[in-house]
């Protein structure tokens, strides 16, 4: 039975259920800078402390045609207590670490590294000319699992799924995708619960997605330009800059070009963030342990492989 009392809170239950999508909450702007042996890079997230994305430290764009801005790459170093993840577009690198790990990082594939209590590795270039293009980007481990043993997976082009959709494609590295299928990314198991996708949209498309309402959330076009929220309040996003967005159920996205763009989405981790240089701990006392340790020769203590 309806009463005429009842219609109002009929009309706020069906209210509750609309999707709410998404706008910009900030724009974090790229800056030019360098890393490693003078590799130039473009970083948004994880320009100053205060610019991250809970749980998203960094996020460094690479890209250029000029071989003196990446030859040196990065040679052996650390890390302790996140996630470092390479996401590489063009060029050819070369990962070792002191677990023996050897992986080739080629055009669309991915190196998705869990450093835990201590990794030592290098990035280097295969190429002597050419161009080399693609992403780093760090993910905070929560306090339990920083000294978990390091862990590193290579992922090749052809193990990462590309899901069609009208006007373009989504490459989906980490999460699901619920379009026509719903497909999981290679990545997935972990307590960030991170979704990252490589979307491709002609000029016009629009795309929307549902994310997990209490996930953290950005969006990062490199090629093109998107504006960002509900068809009647949508803001352009300038190109190579992380727009932060809003809480809500889903992002949406409309191409004002030809464009590329990355979302990313992951479980904030609400623990005090504690950094230097290449180890991201909770408290000042960890990171001086952590740099004793890689004095000592202890940071990095798992036995290397036959
Ligand atoms: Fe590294």
């Amino acid at each position: 039975m309806l009463n005429s009392d009842a219609l109002p809170y009929v009309a706020k239950i069906v209210d509750s259920m609309a999707v709410s999508t998404r706008t910009l909450a900030s724009v974090i702007a790229s800056i030019p800078t360098s890393d490693g042996a003078g590799v130039k890079l473009r970083r948004s997230l994880g320009a100053r402390s205060t610019l991250r994305v809970d749980p998203f430290l960094m996020l460094d764009e690479f890209g250029t045609d000029n071989p003196d801005d990446y030859i040196g790459g990065f040679p052996p170093h650390p890390h302790r207590g996140f996630e470092t993840v390479t996401y590489m577009l063009d060029g050819h690198m070369r990962h070792e670490d002191h677990m023996g790990n050897v992986g080739d990082l080629t055009p669309g594939g991915v190196q998705w590294m869990t450093a835990g209590r201590g990794i030592i590795h290098s990035e280097l270039p295969q190429q002597a000319d050419g161009r080399m293009r693609g992403f780093q980007l760090w993910i905070n481990l929560p306090s339990a699992e920083k000294m978990k043993p390091a862990t590193y997976r290579d992922i090749p082009a052809d193990d990462i799924p590309l899901a069609k959709i009208t006007g373009g494609t989504v490459k989906v590295i980490a999460g699901t995708f619920h379009g026509n299928d719903t497909i999981t990314g290679p990545i997935s198991g972990l307590t960030t619960e991170p979704l990252f996708f490589d979307v491709c949209l002609d000029k016009d498309t629009v795309f929307e997605h549902g994310l997990t309402a209490t996930h953290s959330a950005f969006v990062y076009a490199y090629e093109g330009q998107v504006e960002v929220g509900p068809e009647d309040s949508a803001l352009t996003l300038p190109r190579q800059a992380a727009g932060v967005l809003t809480p809500g159920d889903a992002v949406r996205l409309k191409a004002l070009a030809d464009t590329r763009v990355i979302v990313l989405a992951g479980k904030p981790i609400n623990e005090p963030v504690e950094q230097q240089g290449p180890f991201v701990m909770n408290t000042r006392k960890e990171i001086e342990q952590a740099i004793s340790d890689y004095r000592d020769g202890t940071l990095a203590t798992v036995a290397r492989k036959e």
